[in-house]
């Protein structure tokens, strides 16, 4: 018998209408900077609820523009989290920023508002926080602290297109949101990114510095140093081609995350399942991410991972610490136990697969997998005996 089809960590719902428009746009000539790019703007704009969005070419890119655009002192310190895809923390870098991380609410995964606020010194210029998942961070909170202090605050909503905070879309949170359409994210362009805000002055910036830093009028004169940050009009077109068909995805993958939840609901003395609801927010499923309890540490979650692995499904342990990434150690000096409630949850995350066209049954070989693996991968004490005879 030949073993069942791989099922992928992520994949991108892509149907006709995306590769009519992204066809449309080879019927024409106009390749970059044309009424694609418009269209997707436009609706992104709609969709986050902000005057402006600047297209760019990833969700890096996105942040990058923003970090610069506000124009922060050389040398300030900006509070963010360590649990997050490394781009978050690399932006600041490219400034000459100092990444000041705190740690996290353990329940939420996202940065812990308490600890931000003390952190604060003189020297602090701004916040980043992340909608870790797709699960807004705490920003009303945020919002306060960041108006009561006078720093800026940055919004990484990569992962999180569609949420919402107290009824207010992400992507109209912080002076300033960057948004990723890597094809394992909610919608794809292939590779690209784009920039929200309510601050006119700052998506134009935004809109130079994707540019080479050219004067958004006068096509040769070059005014400040940029990049080639632009996003092209076959990419633009995907991702317009996409957003007309947002709802739909979301919809479906919150179904799948309804799925896992009943699935997984035998297994929760030994995992907890991300919850279904949030009090005050509305949640865009990015990932489906399962937190192995104590006293299953990193050398047992890495075991399940590789045994979901040989049996052909795609899982992976997400996020690990920014902190302790090699890079991070060597430059800053960063040892475990910087952050514990972020290494804790680091060593103990694993993300299933999950998309939109996840089926029931491609659920149910995730689910039997784990029933059969936990037991043989599970610490010593919570070792379960394979045979009752
Ligand atoms: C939280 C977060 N920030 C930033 C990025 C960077 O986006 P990109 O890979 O499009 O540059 C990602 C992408 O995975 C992300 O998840």
């Amino acid at each position: 018998m030949s073993a069942p089809a791989p099922i992928p960590l992520s994949q991108p719902s892509l149907t006709a209408h995306e590769r009519e428009a992204v066809a449309s746009v080879m019927q024409s000539t106009r390749l970059s900077m044309g009424p694609a790019l418009e269209r997707f703007e436009e609706q992104m704009a709609e969709h986050c609820g902000v005057d402006h969005a600047v297209g760019v070419s990833s969700g890096t890119a996105a942040l990058h523009c923003i970090v610069r655009a506000l124009d922060l002192p050389e040398g300030g310190t900006v509070i963010t989290t360590p649990y997050s895809f490394v781009a978050s923390s690399n932006v600041l870098l490219f400034e000459d920023l100092v990444p000041r991380f705190v740690d996290i609410d353990p329940a939420t995964y996202n940065i812990d508002p308490a600890r931000v606020e003390a952190a604060i010194t003189p020297d602090t210029c701004a916040i980043l926080a992340v909608d870790v998942f797709g699960r807004p961070a705490p920003w009303p909170r945020l919002r306060k602290i960041a108006d009561a202090h006078d720093l800026a605050l940055i919004a990484d909503s990569c992962e999180a297109l569609g949420a919402s905070r107290c009824g207010t879309p992400v992507g109209s949170w912080g002076d300033a949101a960057g948004f990723g359409f890597y094809p394992n994210k909610q919608i794809t362009t292939g590779e690209g990114g784009c920039i929200t805000t309510n601050n006119a002055a700052l998506a134009e910036t935004c809109r130079s510095l994707r540019n080479q830093g050219r004067a958004t009028r006068g096509r040769m004169r070059h005014v400040r140093l940029g990049y080639n940050y632009r996003l092209s009009e076959l990419n633009a077109a995907l991702g317009a081609a996409q957003l007309d068909r947002l709802d739909a995805i979301l919809k479906a993958r919150t179904r799948a995350s309804t799925r896992y939840h009943d699935a997984l609901a035998p297994l929760t003395d030994t995992l907890r399942r991300p919850p279904q609801t949030l009090p005050d927010a509305e949640r865009s499923w990015f990932v489906y991410v399962i937190e192995l309890r104590p006293p299953w540490i990193r050398t047992h979650r890495d075991a399940l991972c590789d045994a979901l692995r040989a049996d052909g499904i795609g899982c992976a342990p997400y996020f690990p610490a920014i902190h302790l990434q090699p890079f991070y150690r060597e430059r800053f000096g960063f040892r475990e136990d910087a952050f514990p409630h972020c290494e804790s949850v680091a060593a103990r995350t694993l993300a299933l697969p999950f998309f939109a066209e996840i089926t029931e049954t491609q659920i149910c070989r995730v689910v039997d997998a784990l029933h059969t693996h936990l037991p043989t991968c599970a610490p010593e004490s919570n070792r379960m005996p394979l045979s009752t005879s």
